[in-house]
């Protein structure tokens, strides 16, 4: 299975921090998002990744291409640790890049990937979450398509609150982690939500989705909505995401990311959090 990667949305809500740099570089703790998302992909069998870039994402490229200047360098300064780390980086998987030429939305960007991905069922995973677990979301993903052989999206129950800023789902439940999904909706005012099962960014389609994309017209914001694509399908599953979930989209979110990531590392755990119960003395 190929995997896509949508990282050419325009940050706005990352402003003025986006403005020159891609929001999906953006380091939590000690390695840039996109690094684990692409990671994720890896760890879930996946060797062929495309990512959707646009305007002023080139650094994205250049941090999973070859950096001969610096491997030499870290060669010559004996800093082999170093080399290791960054010559992994580039051996990862075969990446492949297409540009998105006007952020029209995420159905928009990942109806970019049709010619590469050449009627297959594929993963999407949002260049802009990071998602922790054992066994990684999108495998577990892969491992619901193997058995209905239907799309399926990963959910997550979300607080009232946050209602608003997720595509919801309403479905009817098959067992402790799976839904048919009967409706979806994008951005939902919390009183019209169908349910508190919101997509959290990691999916695994099946091409009918292209022609679904096509059909829709522009929907919340005026973009082409995935969610709306996904209404399309006659049948479609909702998994529960049983993992941690990082969505790096806002300020705030990441910071939070980036000091809980942190706090995994056992060589700055202790001293983080010290430095943080001093500072809310
Ligand atoms: P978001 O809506 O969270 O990203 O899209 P955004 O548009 O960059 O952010 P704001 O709302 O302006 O702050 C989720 C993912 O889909 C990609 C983004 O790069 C992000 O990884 N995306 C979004 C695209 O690739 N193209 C688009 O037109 C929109």
């Amino acid at each position: 299975m190929k995997a896509v990667i949508p990282a050419a949305g325009l940050g706005t809500r990352f402003l003025p921090v986006t403005k020159a740099q891609p929001k999906e570089m953006l380091p939590v703790y000690n390695k840039p998002t996109i690094q684990y998302v692409v990671e994720e992909a890896v760890s879930s069998g996946i060797d062929d990744i495309l990512i959707i870039t646009g305007k002023g994402k080139r650094s994205i490229e250049d941090h999973f291409d070859r950096s001969f200047e610096l491997e030499y360098f870290l060669q010559k300064s004996g800093k082999t640790d170093y080399l290791k780390e960054i010559e992994s980086i580039s051996e990862m998987a075969d990446i492949y890049y297409v540009r998105q030429k006007k952020q029209k939305g995420l159905g928009d960007a990942i109806s970019c990937a049709k010619k590469h991905i050449d009627g297959e069922p594929f993963a999407v995973l949002l260049g802009d979450t990071i998602a922790q677990s054992k066994i990684p979301c999108t495998k577990q993903l892969m491992n619901v398509y193997d058995k209905y052989e239907s799309t399926v999206i990963a959910i997550e129950e979300v607080p009232d609150e946050r209602v608003e800023r997720y595509g919801i789902i309403k479905g009817s439940k098959i067992d402790n982690s799976l839904y048919r999904i009967e409706d979806l909706v994008e951005k939902p005012k919390l009183e019209e939500a169908p349910s508190n099962l919101g997509i959290i960014g990691r999916y695994v389609l099946s091409h009918e989705i292209f022609d679904y994309i096509d059909e829709v017209p522009p929907g919340v914001g005026g973009e082409i909505q995935l969610t709306d694509a996904l209404r399309l399908f006659k049948e479609s599953y909702g998994c529960i995401f049983n993992g941690k979930l990082h969505d790096i989209g806002n300020t705030v979110d990441w910071l939070k990311s980036s000091i809980e990531i942190a706090l995994e590392h056992e060589d700055v755990k202790e001293e983080l959090k010290e430095y943080l119960m001093e500072i809310l003395k």
